[in-house]
């Protein structure tokens, strides 16, 4: 296993916060290691995820979902603290770890869903707009679809997939990033707008598009920050 950073080696962490990948090696098909590795980056990410709801969920507006949010925060970060504590699962438990991650997943990717579906109905308001909502089940459902397939001995990405589920995500994040900046922050709101647009681009993935994406955003397609 290696510890991948966003650039260079394991000292150049860019910030403080900067989280680095622990990834196999290239060329390291052995499921256990890639199963160890998703599992630990996934429960994280989702972890935050459950951290983020709770904050925009206000205790006045929806104090059931901000406790359910809650929970699942905490219990996803012992997750990930258990995963990160241990080594790769043996081959004979492979099934099992792979299993007790979707089973502790996909209720959180429910929740999201429902909770979508009430603010949608005007039956619940909170500071998480639906396409939040939407966009973190949608990433929740990625990691369980990927432990199931490593779970079964598919470890390969198809290059098209990738692009055709991560290109619409990146274009939303940065489109989450320029409403969460202060209006008067036109530089940066300005910039991730730039980024989002380069993001739609890619997503069609032809070298005409390609180039187009390049050209409006140099930086950003050819040293991507997030
Ligand atoms: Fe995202």
């Amino acid at each position: 296993m290696r510890v991948q950073p966003r650039r260079g080696s394991s000292r150049d962490l860019e910030t403080a916060y900067e989280k680095p990948l622990v990834v196999p090696e290239p060329g390291d098909l052995d499921v256990s290691l890639h199963a160890w590795a998703d599992a630990r980056f996934a429960t994280e990410i989702l972890a935050e995820h459950a951290f983020i709801l709770a904050q925009l969920f206000s205790e006045q507006w929806a104090p059931h979902e901000r406790t359910e949010a809650s929970r699942y925060h905490r219990e996803l970060a012992d997750l990930h603290c258990q995963i990160d504590s241990t080594p790769p699962p043996e081959p004979s438990y492979l099934p099992t770890f792979c299993q007790n991650f979707v089973r502790r997943v996909q209720p959180f990717c429910d929740f999201k869903a429902k909770v979508a579906e009430k603010e949608r109905a005007g039956r619940m308001t909170s500071f998480a707009w639906p396409l939040l909502l939407d966009h973190m089940r949608k990433e929740g459902e990625r990691y369980v679809q990927r432990l199931r397939s490593i779970e079964h001995g598919n470890l390969l990405f198809d290059r098209a997939q990738v692009i055709e589920f991560w290109a619409p995500l990146m274009d939303e994040d940065a489109r989450f990033f320029a409403h969460w900046l202060d209006p008067d922050e036109t530089e940066l709101v300005q910039k991730t707008l730039v980024s989002a647009r380069a993001w739609r681009l890619l997503e069609r993935d032809t070298t005409g598009e390609t180039l187009a994406a390049i050209e409006s955003d140099p930086k950003g397609v050819m040293e991507p920050r997030y």
